[in-house]
């Protein structure tokens, strides 16, 4: 059994995100510890912060005694370190002892341990071996330390959360704008394909792909309300200006997804809260699968859909 430590603030975003690269569906939530029996590809992941593989399960009666008879032999290498989670006033140095009475050749490392133990204290106890820890520079990334910036692009953490929801291949993007979520599809080595009926934009989009040396995407000045070409998903934030009023944002709106309904198997879709997305697509051949709220500011939150068919 494996578990993902989540991201608390958006904690059903980070949950869909594994299960869409999970095989089964079967999970358990433990305030933000999402137990699955399976390893995803998970080195993509947004929002999931480290991975371990659950050794036990215990409760504040039986942790001393289950550290004692647990055989850590079978998962030490080297040398160990031993870390408390929300620990409620342990104390680090008598569990690590225990742990070290317990090993055959104990040797304790806080600064480069080949074996991180961690104990994760929830509504539940969980024992565990770290095997991931999420590195990736996805601050870095932030639109504005781009070559091109564009003030409505969405955060890089949110935008593979969304690329991984989509679980192509190929993600196309019918509103590319500066392409913050073509770059996340292409460092996973995911073809990107990028729609947009604005030639600087485009530009800009090439300048940003090239600067994250990604190769293989294309990028077509092409309005996305007249896809034509059959494609497995199609991810995008939905364009909306300040002074656009909600009657037009509706009419495009509703002319993509009533298009795209013809082509695509499956879309991922960020809608303005401003927008009553979800009486839209309702009136579409779109069935909702998923709906997440996401904050950005006081007077903005998005709403993200899984759509199929
Ligand atoms: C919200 S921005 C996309 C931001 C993008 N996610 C990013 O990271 O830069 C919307 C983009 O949609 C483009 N756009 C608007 N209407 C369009 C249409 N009918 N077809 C294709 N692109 C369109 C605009 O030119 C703009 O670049």
């Amino acid at each position: 059994m494996y578990l993902y430590f989540l991201n608390k603030q958006n904690l059903d975003l980070s949950v869909a995100e594994v299960l869409a690269l999970a095989n089964s569906e079967k999970y358990e939530l433990v305030n933000n510890c999402l137990l699955i029996d399976e390893l995803v590809d998970y080195k993509r992941l947004a929002y999931t912060k480290r991975i371990y593989k659950l050794l036990f399960l215990t409760d504040k009666k039986n942790l001393l005694k289950d550290l004692k008879s647990f055989n850590f032999n079978k998962v030490y290498k080297k040398s160990f370190k031993l870390s408390l989670v929300n620990s409620p006033g342990y104390d680090v140095g008598e569990l690590a002892d225990i742990i070290w009475d317990n090993l055959k050749n104990p040797k304790a490392d806080m600064k480069n341990p080949k074996t991180i133990l961690e104990i994760i204290f929830s509504q539940k106890i969980f024992a565990c071996l770290r095997l991931w820890e999420n590195k990736e520079k996805f601050e870095e990334r932030k639109a504005h330390l781009r070559p091109y910036n564009h003030p409505t692009s969405l955060h890089p953490r949110l935008a593979r959360c969304l690329v991984n929801l989509s679980t192509s291949n190929q993600v196309v993007d019918t509103f590319c704008g500066s392409g913050g979520i073509l770059i996340e599809a292409g460092l996973i080595s995911l073809k990107a394909v990028g729609y947009d009926t604005d030639e600087i934009m485009l530009k800009r989009a090439k300048k940003n792909l090239d600067s994250f040396k990604i190769k293989n995407y294309e990028l077509h000045n092409k309005d996305a309300l007249k896809v034509n070409k059959k494609y497995k998903s199609i991810v995008t934030d939905l364009p909306y200006g300040k002074n656009s009023r909600v009657k037009d944002l509706e009419k495009t709106y509703f002319e993509f997804l009533n298009n795209s309904f013809n082509f695509v198997e499956k879309m991922i879709l960020v809608f303005p809260d401003f927008v009553n997305g979800k009486k839209l697509i309702k009136k579409t051949g779109w069935k909702i699968k998923n709906n997440f709220s996401y904050y950005i500011h006081k007077s903005l939150t998005k709403e993200i859909f899984v759509l199929i068919k």
